[in-house]
């Protein structure tokens, strides 16, 4: 089975839009850290509380929380036959210690998007989520009704991460701290460049072509 399976690039480079469509397509748990963190500032948990002013400066949470998370998530028996993990690893000590927990049963595959910083900058300008963490974009993929999600009626907002401000420092954080990891995963012949600029159905077209040619699909 090689289904174990990584979407990384930078923030707003569709990571979510592209990895909902392939866990669909190919019935695989998308685990998304920052919808799982967000949840638990949502649900003002322990976890939640510790963790928000952090997320919302645009920085990242301590390696050993978000390791917890995803190691507890993928032991749960629908994450037997496959995963696709979508913004974790960030690091290379969180790749190492997810290759240290998982030994064999690590990330098999990695797609990586990417994206001008300039398209990114409108994505995220023009991002509104729900609470339930329904995503879409102003222009290229806007509700029916505008200010309300398409899937529950929902109230749309803008994320607290998503002001200028701090989506330059988000991108800075990318460069200095998950850039690397690509070096890591190219070195171990698991990478696969995909080009994320263009139309949303076009770029999700490329990624599910990678993963037809590279998984057990
Ligand atoms: P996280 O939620 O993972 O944020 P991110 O990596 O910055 O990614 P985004 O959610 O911003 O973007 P995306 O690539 O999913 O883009 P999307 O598909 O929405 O993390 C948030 C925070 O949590 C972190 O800053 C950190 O604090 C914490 N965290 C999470 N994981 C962590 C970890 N492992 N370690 C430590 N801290 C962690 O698309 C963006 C927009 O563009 C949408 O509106 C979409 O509709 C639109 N769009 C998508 N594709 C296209 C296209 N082709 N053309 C036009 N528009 C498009």
């Amino acid at each position: 089975m090689k289904r174990r399976t990584l979407l990384v690039g930078p923030p707003g480079s569709g990571k979510g839009t592209h990895a909902k469509r392939i866990s669909s397509r190919f019935k695989i748990p998308h685990v998304a850290t920052g919808d799982m963190l967000r949840a638990e500032v949502a649900a003002a948990t322990t976890l939640g509380l510790a963790v928000r002013d952090v997320m919302e400066g645009g920085d990242l949470v301590p390696d050993e929380l978000v390791l917890e998370i995803v190691t507890t998530r993928l032991s749960q028996p629908d994450a037997s036959r496959g995963w696709l993990l979508d913004g974790f690893p960030r690091t290379i000590p969180q790749a190492l210690a997810l290759d240290d927990r998982m030994g064999s049963r690590g990330i098999d595959l990695v797609l990586t998007l990417e994206v001008p910083r300039a398209e990114i900058v409108g994505r995220i300008s023009g991002r509104r989520s729900c609470s339930s963490g329904h995503v879409f974009h102003v222009d290229a993929d806007p509700p029916r009704r505008e200010g309300f999600c398409d899937f529950d009626g929902e109230t749309l907002f803008q994320r607290q991460d998503d002001r200028p401000e701090v989506v330059l420092s988000r991108l800075e954080v990318y460069e200095r701290e998950t850039e690397p990891l690509l070096g890591h995963y190219r070195t171990s012949g698991r990478l696969v460049e995909v080009d994320g600029s263009g139309p949303p159905g076009e770029v999700y077209a490329r990624v599910e072509a990678v993963f037809l040619d590279r998984t057990d699909g």
